[in-house]
């Protein structure tokens, strides 16, 4: 594995094995690894002959109340996990390699579409930053394919938005959720949770799933179930930020017709914001 800083670098050498027809497999995280991460990795490994990960905490897409600062940064023990994994690079630029002229002066990328909903409501201007900060990690390292998790499905869609508006010629795959083995989506922030809180935070998992019962048997109406679900999640110590019921292809209000649906939540327990979503088809 080679670790390399320099963006001129990286892409000087992509680009001469992308020229021998080797394809480049990309998945860009903000480090803390964990299995969710690492099992993105391994997908890149079976679909791709070069496998690129980057490490890089972005300030753009913190807000200024969130945790920018204190966001876990374990940098040792991620480079290991990835060298056990045998991928071939592993980027770590620095902040001014990236934003060279600091962020309020930066040409930025945004979406006019979903980034208003669920996770945009209460994270303004998130995601012009995770837009924009894998606009330049693509031209830095000009994938074939970039893999993102499903655990952030509406980073997903924005990102295969962006890149069929903007005509980007990589193939982007979307990673199924790791889980704990109480059924919590593994997050670099559930290391903020105590371990009474972990088991307490199972329960968002829980709620869901039984949502999503509820939905495909069409025993109540899809409102019902939204505040039937939202008090559950009080009543098990949240305090939520949202809790609904989407289209899957673009995250709107669904009509009765829709049949693949998305049950996606965002809720506090504790310090962290969980968030945790899954897909339903109903007939
Ligand atoms: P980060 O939170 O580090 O996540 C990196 C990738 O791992 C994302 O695609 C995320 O969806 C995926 N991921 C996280 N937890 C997962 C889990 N339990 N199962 C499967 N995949 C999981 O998402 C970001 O970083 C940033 O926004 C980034 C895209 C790197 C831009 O800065």
């Amino acid at each position: 594995m080679k670790t390399i800083h320099s963006p001129e670098v990286l892409q000087t050498e992509l680009l001469a094995l992308k020229q021998k027809g080797l394809r480049i497999g990309f998945v860009p995280t903000m480090g803390n690894l964990h299995q969710g991460h690492l099992s993105l990795v391994q997908l890149a490994k079976e679909k791709a002959d070069i496998v690129v990960v980057s490490i890089f905490v972005n300030p753009m897409q913190f807000g200024p109340n969130e945790d920018f600062d204190s966001y876990p940064r374990t940098l040792i023990d991620d480079s290991n996990k990835l060298e056990n994994l045998g991928i071939d690079y592993l980027f770590l630029p620095e902040i001014n390699s990236i934003y060279p002229l600091g962020q309020e002066q930066h040409t930025t990328v945004s979406l006019p579409r979903y980034t208003d909903k669920l996770c945009g409501k209460s994270r303004p201007g998130h995601f012009s930053g995770v837009t924009t900060v894998v606009n330049i990690l693509f031209n830095i390292v000009q994938p074939n394919l970039a893999i993102f998790g499903k655990k952030d499905f509406q980073q997903l869609l924005i990102i295969r938005s962006m890149v069929k508006d903007l005509i980007m010629p990589i193939e982007i795959i979307g990673g199924e959720i790791f889980r704990e083995s109480n059924g919590l989506a593994m997050s670099s922030r559930n290391g903020y949770l105590s371990i009474e809180e972990k088991t307490q935070a199972s329960m968002l998992r829980k709620i869901i799933l039984d949502a999503g019962n509820q939905i495909t048997s069409r025993s109540q109406p899809l409102l019902t179930i939204v505040n039937q679900a939202k008090q559950q999640l009080m009543d098990a110590g949240f305090k939520v930020d949202y809790f609904e019921i989407v289209r899957q292809d673009d995250i709107a209000t669904p009509k009765d017709s829709d049949q693949h649906l998305l049950i996606a939540a965002a809720a506090w327990l504790g310090k962290p914001r969980l968030i945790d979503n899954l897909e339903v088809t109903r007939q």
